[in-house]
């Protein structure tokens, strides 16, 4: 999506995809990537999102990037963290102790930002992009995760043809033929939660799955 659509969704605070809870599937599955304390973790498209909190919480260092600055304010005033904003290039750099997110677009973000990284977390970026753009994220994605990183990607897939998105489907095979070619790809786990989503349920959509994989970086 453009620019212009995430900031008048933030504008407004049509912020459905914030949960208010930490993602139970992040809450689940990160002690599999056996990252040690102060590691840093990446967050793309991080939103004001409170799983940055939790991974905060498992003592790493965490680095977001997002595009919407208001995200940003938030995400530091609701959790009560004192903040500082400096300049880096075009990007604000916005910096508590545990927490730092660069605001301002991925597409543009040094990779030299990145290079120390030791796990990332995507919930909600890769599906932000419709199909015409989600190649150019995962690439983008893929340059600033360093070789033998891991990471947890959490999807959701439906049928297309029955809501218009974001979030965008993305199915097991869109992930295994794009991204297979950089990051080793381990799905641990499937689940239908249409169940637990009315806009879904009140447009007839059929089915909704949320897959969590395990990805890691290829040399
Ligand atoms: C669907 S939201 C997900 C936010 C967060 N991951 C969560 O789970 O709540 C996608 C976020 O990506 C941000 N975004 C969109 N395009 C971006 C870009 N080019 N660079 C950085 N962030 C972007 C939007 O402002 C929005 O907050």
């Amino acid at each position: 999506m453009e620019p212009s659509f995430w900031h008048e969704k933030w504008q407004l605070q049509q912020i459905g995809f914030h949960q208010q809870q930490v993602n139970p599937f992040l809450v689940k599955y990160w002690s599999q990537l056996g990252l040690v304390e102060q590691t840093e973790v990446f967050v793309p498209l991080c939103g004001k999102s409170l799983d940055m909190c939790y991974l905060a919480e498992q003592r790493h260092r965490v680095l977001g990037c997002e595009l919407n600055p208001l995200a940003v304010e938030q995400f530091f005033t609701y959790n009560q963290l004192t903040y500082q904003v400096n300049n880096v290039g075009e990007h604000g750099l916005f910096s508590a102790d545990e927490v730092c997110i660069y605001q301002g677009d991925i597409f543009t973000l040094p990779h030299d930002i990145t290079k120390k990284i030791g796990g990332f977390y995507d919930r909600a970026a890769l599906i932000a992009w419709p199909e015409t753009m989600r190649q150019q994220y995962a690439n983008a994605l893929a340059k600033l995760i360093p070789a033998s990183v891991s990471g947890l990607l959490i999807t959701l897939d439906y049928p297309q043809d029955t809501l218009k998105g974001p979030p965008f489907a993305v199915s097991p095979d869109w992930v295994e033929t794009h991204l297979a070619p950089y990051f080793e790809v381990e799905l641990l786990e499937c689940v239908d939660v249409l169940a637990d989503n009315p806009r879904f349920v009140n447009k007839q959509v059929p089915w909704l799955n949320e897959a969590v994989y395990k990805l890691t970086r290829k040399s």
